[in-house]
């Protein structure tokens, strides 16, 4: 515990704390991250217990850029070298076979090590400074809402972590796609998130969509009440939902329009011109805002079944998950 923590945009500072085996939340253009030595077993261990996040969950590695993946990685299918050209650095996640080097208190176990070249320039920049990867999940404890200002970080994470490197508001919103390879060779999507689906697609053709079941989980952080806020929310249509509310007791998630009759200081349009791209920068951020309201329930509604709409419906059916 320290008395609290610094935000700045120090690299140095971070690279020589990362260097004595410290936890320092970083910034990356889908979430903050809370990143530590990947191949020091004690420095990861600290990341689980700043989160409180049960070992049985991996962590992801970070890497400055996509041919140091060799040195961490048995080998690499040729449809992931296709999709890392066209999408890395960016918000995609890939699960490959390990090398001993990775510390199996990483990959919880699991002979597979998911990988991601982050796009943030700061991050970037550190990775570089750095000869190892880090393992970084998102900076928030275990259950809440992916941070994706150092603010958030410092608000949930403060006495825990030391510094908080900023670097900015973070530009995708939602946590990285994370692909991986089943025994038949066909790709699987794993997490729906910031790089679409149709994306994808487009690079290696048709992709199994996994739906990993919450009571034994392949991937943890699928686990259905991930991303709930304390405020429950549901979901439906908004104006059935608001007929007969309280005004100033509900909160209102919706796609581009204010809904009558609740007030518009609890109320988050995520995009008021429907662009998915900053629906998904606003949603986490919106969630938050909503949670420090003083109302009673979050009515909130799914976006079109497309494009990013696709990671954000998931992310609030899991938020609503009861
Ligand atoms: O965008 C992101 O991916 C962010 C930023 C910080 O990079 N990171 C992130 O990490 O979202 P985290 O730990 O919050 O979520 C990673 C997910 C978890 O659901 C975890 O179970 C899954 O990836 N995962 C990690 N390693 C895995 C592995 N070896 N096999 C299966 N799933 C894995
Ligand atoms: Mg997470």
């Amino acid at each position: 515990m320290y008395e609290n923590s610094f935000i700045g945009h120090n690299v140095e500072i971070a690279v020589s704390l990362l260097k004595k085996g410290e936890a320092v939340a970083i910034p990356t253009e889908t979430v903050y991250g809370l990143a530590a030595n990947a191949l020091n077993a004690k420095a990861v261990a600290k990341i689980f217990h700043i989160k409180q996040r049960p070992t049985f969950d991996p962590l992801i590695i970070h890497l400055a850029s996509f041919d140091k993946v060799y040195d961490y990685v048995e080998e690499v299918p040729e449809p992931f070298i296709l999709l890392a050209e066209k999408f890395t650095p960016g918000p995609i996640t890939f699960l490959l076979r390990k090398k001993d080097t990775i510390p199996d208190l990483v990959t919880a176990g699991s002979p597979f090590v998911a990988v991601r070249i982050p796009a943030h320039p700061v991050t970037h920049q550190l990775l570089t400074k750095l000869d190892f990867p880090l393992a970084a999940p998102s900076a928030n404890p275990f259950g809440y809402i992916s941070p994706t200002t150092a603010q958030h970080v410092a608000d949930q994470l403060g006495n825990k972590v030391y510094y908080i490197l900023d670097g900015g508001a973070c530009d995708v919103g939602l946590e990285s796609t994370i692909v991986g390879m089943n025994d038949q060779c066909n790709i699987e999507v794993l997490r729906k998130g910031g790089l679409s689906v149709e994306k994808i697609s487009a690079v290696v053709g048709d992709v199994i969509i996994r739906d990993i079941s919450t009571s034994n989980p392949e991937a943890p952080g699928m686990l259905s009440s991930h991303y709930a806020p304390s405020v429950p929310i549901v979901l439906g249509d908004l104006a059935q939902l608001t007929n007969g509310a309280n005004s100033d007791r509900t909160g209102i998630l919706t796609f581009r329009n204010f809904i009558p009759n609740i007030s518009t200081k609890h109320q988050i349009v995520l995009s008021p011109s429907g662009n998915y791209m900053d629906a998904a920068r606003n949603l986490f951020a919106g969630m938050r805002y909503l949670d420090t309201c003083p109302i009673d329930v979050i009515y909130a509604e799914l976006l079109p079944e497309t494009d990013l709409g696709v990671a954000i419906n998931d992310r609030l059916r899991r938020a609503a998950f009861k």
